[in-house]
């Protein structure tokens, strides 16, 4: 494991952390009171909330198997990896190409504490974690590098990371930097929130993050294609996360107000 902040790594459970909402709203025991005090308030808000995280987990399954199964890619770059929740993303790789080389990165101390299950995959393959902010996309790709051959194709996963990065904040040029590091043939996969569908409950659950610190951007249709400028869009482009390809009936009713899609350079 390798690190870009080690004045980052202490567990701050007096505030609600990302990470470990999302590990509440995924049924995990990683998390503090803060964290389920907020998931709580969010479900209040939207019902849905819940089946969001189960179908964005999901989202990346598909995503993952899809370009592991149909475009050959053998190596992942995973930024924003969040708490292992089996199965997690080197597990569907190595279990269509059991050499497939996954690197993750996260930039919370939880994770790192927690990326002992992210390592452990296939003997023929590697997993390494790195802890580095999305925000430093030059310092991730000097450590990704060491692992991954990015003259080759490979996956960029930024699965539910951006909505916790503002354009502002550098959101677009972390996504252009990490874009133009990529050979043909190379992926990159995201989802982030929108408000497009339930605009009241979004705007209310943005309310709720901010109040516990956290910052949720949402973004529309249009903002979210921009990412892919460059690329092709897969089929079917960008949609909710649970119209990307699915395979199971629906978990439930209503939207899901997270959009993704996956873009080939
Ligand atoms: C909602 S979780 C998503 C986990 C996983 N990608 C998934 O979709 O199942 C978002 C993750 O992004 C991480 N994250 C948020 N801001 C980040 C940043 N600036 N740099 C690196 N990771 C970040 C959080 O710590 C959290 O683990």
């Amino acid at each position: 494991m390798t690190g870009t902040e080690p004045a980052t790594h202490e567990i701050d459970t007096t505030r609600p952390h990302p990470a470990r909402v999302y590990d509440w709203f995924l049924g995990g025991k990683d998390n503090y009171p803060v964290d389920e005090q907020l998931g709580r308030q969010i479900t209040a808000i939207d019902q849905g909330a819940l089946r969001a995280a189960r179908a964005n987990r999901a989202f990346m399954h598909r995503a993952t198997r899809t370009l592991a199964e149909e475009r050959g890619i053998r190596q992942f770059l995973d930024i924003g990896t969040g708490i292992p929740t089996e199965p997690n993303l080197h597990q569907i790789a190595q279990s269509v190409a059991p050499d497939a080389r996954v690197v993750y990165v996260d930039n919370d101390p939880i994770v790192l504490a927690h990326a002992g299950a992210l390592l452990r995959g296939t003997p023929e393959g590697v997993t390494e974690y790195v802890q580095a902010d999305a925000r430093d996309p030059h310092a991730i790709l000097e450590q990704a590098t060491r692992i991954l051959d990015f003259d080759r194709p490979l996956a960029l996963s930024l699965i539910a990371l951006l909505h916790f990065i503002a354009d502002e904040d550098g959101a677009r040029d972390l996504v252009a930097t990490l874009v133009d590091a990529l050979a043909p043939g190379s992926c990159l996969v995201l989802s982030t929130m929108t408000a497009d569908f339930e605009p009241e409950n979004v705007r209310r659950g943005i309310d709720a993050y901010a109040a516990g610190g956290v910052t949720l951007v949402a973004r529309s249709h249009a903002e979210v294609g921009t990412f892919f400028g460059g690329l092709r869009l897969l089929e079917p482009g960008v949609v909710s996360v649970a119209q990307w390809r699915p395979e199971d009936a629906p978990d439930g009713d209503g939207p899901i107000s997270l959009y993704g899609g996956v873009g080939l350079k």
